[in-house]
């Protein structure tokens, strides 16, 4: 067993998107700070409404795949083919936008904690352009595993694997067989985790602070594993730490992006950028 080092700390910056959401960003913050197949995470997190009432406005996507993860607050989702989806406290949407999807994301609350996370996941050239796709994932479809070394772990996607038992999430069998587990560790404990030594892999620091291998993850940083490791061991800081883990296949094809749109050549954006402005990106294939 190889246990793998951290390459690069991502460290997210503050930016907002949508009407003016305002939210932190780490993979995706530029070009560079994409990891295959894992091209944007952005964590939004406020007491405050000023910075979400805004919501996410009717936008297009294509190409890829967006999974919001909500922990505090409630979101109604809509989109041009009339799925609604409230988006509650631990409920998860993983939305494939494949042709496009035109949706919004607005909150329905006026007051109180919005916080979360949105993954941008790449699609594969043969399936950028399948129809749309939701799976829409309660809080109780979430496998909730308390761990022998303390504290708990959620699984989203993949199969966790902790104290010799496998775990499935609600999310299995896409292209790029993510792994997505949501882990609260108190103050000291370890978690291992193997990998399959051919993907990529990062953590996710949004409370208290992670060592891997010896490498500190400050919070709100993305910690971006090297290559070629079968395994990943961490331990939380002298705080805890609440942590992402995601790992996926890389797909290893070019990427052209624009705005919200994700394709491999710079011909598909503009064919993009034309079927949203015609109409034919919503439309049936
Ligand atoms: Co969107």
């Amino acid at each position: 067993m190889t246990t793998r080092t951290v390459e690069r700390i991502i460290q997210a910056i503050s930016t907002s998107d949508g009407a003016g959401v305002k939210l932190r960003r780490s993979l995706g913050q530029s070009e560079a700070a994409r990891l295959d197949p894992f091209l944007l995470l952005d964590e939004f997190w406020s007491d405050d409404p000023n910075d979400y009432l805004a919501g996410f406005p009717n936008h297009p996507h294509r190409g890829f795949e967006t999974v919001t993860y909500m922990l505090d607050g409630h979101m109604l989702h809509e989109d041009h083919l009339g799925n609604r989806g409230d988006l509650t406290p631990g409920s998860v949407q993983w939305m494939s936008a494949g042709r496009g999807i035109v949706h919004s994301e607005m909150p329905q609350q006026t007051q109180g904690r919005m916080r979360g996370f949105q993954l941008w996941l790449n699609l594969p050239a043969r399936e950028k352009m399948k129809n749309p796709e939701y799976r829409d994932i309660a809080p109780d479809a979430i496998p909730a595993v308390a761990l022998a070394g303390g504290g708990r772990a959620k699984v989203i996607a993949g199969v966790l694997q902790a104290d010799r038992k496998a775990t499935p999430g609600p999310i299995q069998g896409l292209t790029t067989d993510p792994l997505y587990v949501d882990l609260d560790l108190p103050a000291g404990a370890a978690f291992a985790h193997p990998l399959r030594a051919d993907h990529n892999a990062f953590v996710y620091v949004t409370e208290g602070s992670v060592t891997v291998a010896g490498h500190a993850v400050p919070t709100h940083a993305a910690g971006v594993l090297a290559p070629g490791g079968d395994r990943v061991e961490f331990a939380a800081g002298t705080d805890g730490a609440r942590v992402l883990l995601l790992a996926g296949r890389p797909l290893r094809e070019p990427i052209v992006q624009h705005g919200p749109f994700v394709m491999n050549t710079r011909d598909e954006i503009i064919q993009a950028i034309r079927d949203y402005q015609s109409g034919a990106l919503t439309r049936a294939a």
